[in-house]
């Protein structure tokens, strides 16, 4: 079974070859357009999406070593997203598909990240817990099979994807800021500047409070040293970051305790954070969990998760009809 898959839910351009269950290609075009505008502006990251389409998926057949003529089915991301970007591959895919005469397969765009652990060895044992942490989404998922997954704990209000970025945009820092958080942090004090977190319910998260706290505290700061930013850079990202990790990992601890379960998983965009994954593996050598943490590229939007997940939907027999159009706010 050889699919192609086409990424396009936000900003990047991606395609990717899978064959029989193995990746083959992954190719990424990231969009630096939106970087002067300090975040994803919807109508340029469309138009964005059109220009790379074509080389994008023409690179991922030439590396995979593959023609058009080899391909046994197309996949594509649904959703969520934003829905300028979501039809550009939406509509490529159908196109592409109706011209071959092969079957469609619809992603989703958050399982996919979960799926996105078996690319590679060593894959997670069923069932697992996945923090799902993205510029969109923070999500603890409960994944029983590739295809059965329920979310038992969610943020209320911001992704903490967005509370890096808010906050790096807050130190004049450009998008996406939570790689520049993170470099920062790397030579910072984790300790020393306090936040304040709120505690909610269950084990769903909050992360709207911290960026206000965040942007009092900055205005504080600023009114009596206007060179603070500048002075104490890698100190407020190194606590910020530790604020950030600390409430992540709390409920995830919480989770595993209520879920008995000690094969953890972390994905999405924040997962490539090294704050993250140093401290899910210091908790997990801690408390005996299996911990796995993706590979950066498969960390990050790519359409090589959007693939495994596609070929986990052939195996079922789940494709999709010509009549099938982009969801945003698309559901488990
Ligand atoms: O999964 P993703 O590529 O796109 C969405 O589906 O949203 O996630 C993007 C998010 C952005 O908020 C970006 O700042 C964050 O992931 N991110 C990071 C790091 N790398 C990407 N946040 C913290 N540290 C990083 N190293
Ligand atoms: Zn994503």
């Amino acid at each position: 079974m050889t699919i192609l898959a086409i990424e396009s839910s936000c900003d990047d351009s991606s395609a990717a070859v899978i064959i029989d269950g193995k990746l083959h290609s992954n190719i990424v075009a990231s969009q630096a357009i939106h970087q002067k505008w300090g975040g994803v502006v919807p109508e340029l990251a469309s138009r964005a999406h059109q220009q790379h389409i074509v080389p994008v998926v023409a690179e991922a057949l030439a590396t995979a070593k593959i023609t058009k003529s080899d391909l046994n089915a197309i996949a594509f991301t649904r959703g969520p997203g934003l829905l300028g970007s979501l039809l550009v591959g939406t509509s490529f895919a159908k196109a592409l598909a109706l011209g071959l005469n092969i079957p469609l397969i619809d992603v989703h765009h958050m399982q996919a990240h979960v799926l996105a652990h078996f690319i590679d060895e060593p894959k997670p044992q069923f069932p697992f817990l996945c923090l799902t942490v993205s510029g969109g989404h923070t999500q603890i998922v409960f994944v029983r099979s590739a295809l059965d997954m329920e979310i038992i704990g969610e943020t209320q209000d911001d992704a903490v994807g967005e509370a890096f970025d808010k906050t790096a945009k807050l130190l004049n820092l450009p998008y996406p800021g939570g790689p520049l958080i993170d470099k920062y942090a790397k030579e910072g004090n984790p300790l020393r500047f306090e936040f304040p977190t709120v505690e909610m319910q269950g084990l769903n998260y909050s992360f709207s409070g911290i960026k206000t706290a965040f942007l009092y505290f900055l205005q504080k700061e600023t009114a009596k040293n206007p060179n603070f930013v500048e002075e104490n850079i890698k100190d407020i990202c190194a606590s910020m970051q530790h604020t950030l990790i600390k409430i992540l990992l709390q409920k995830l601890k919480k989770a595993a305790k209520q879920y008995k379960i000690k094969d953890i998983a972390i994905a999405g965009g924040v997962s490539a954070n090294s704050g993250l994954r140093a401290e899910l593996q210091r908790l997990g050598d801690e408390l005996g969990w299996n911990v796995y943490i993706p590979q950066f590229q498969y960390c990050t939007d790519n359409a090589g998760m959007i693939a495994m997940a596609a070929h986990f939907k052939a195996e079922k027999g789940e494709f999709c009809g010509q009549d099938v159009s982009p969801m945003p706010r698309m559901e488990w």
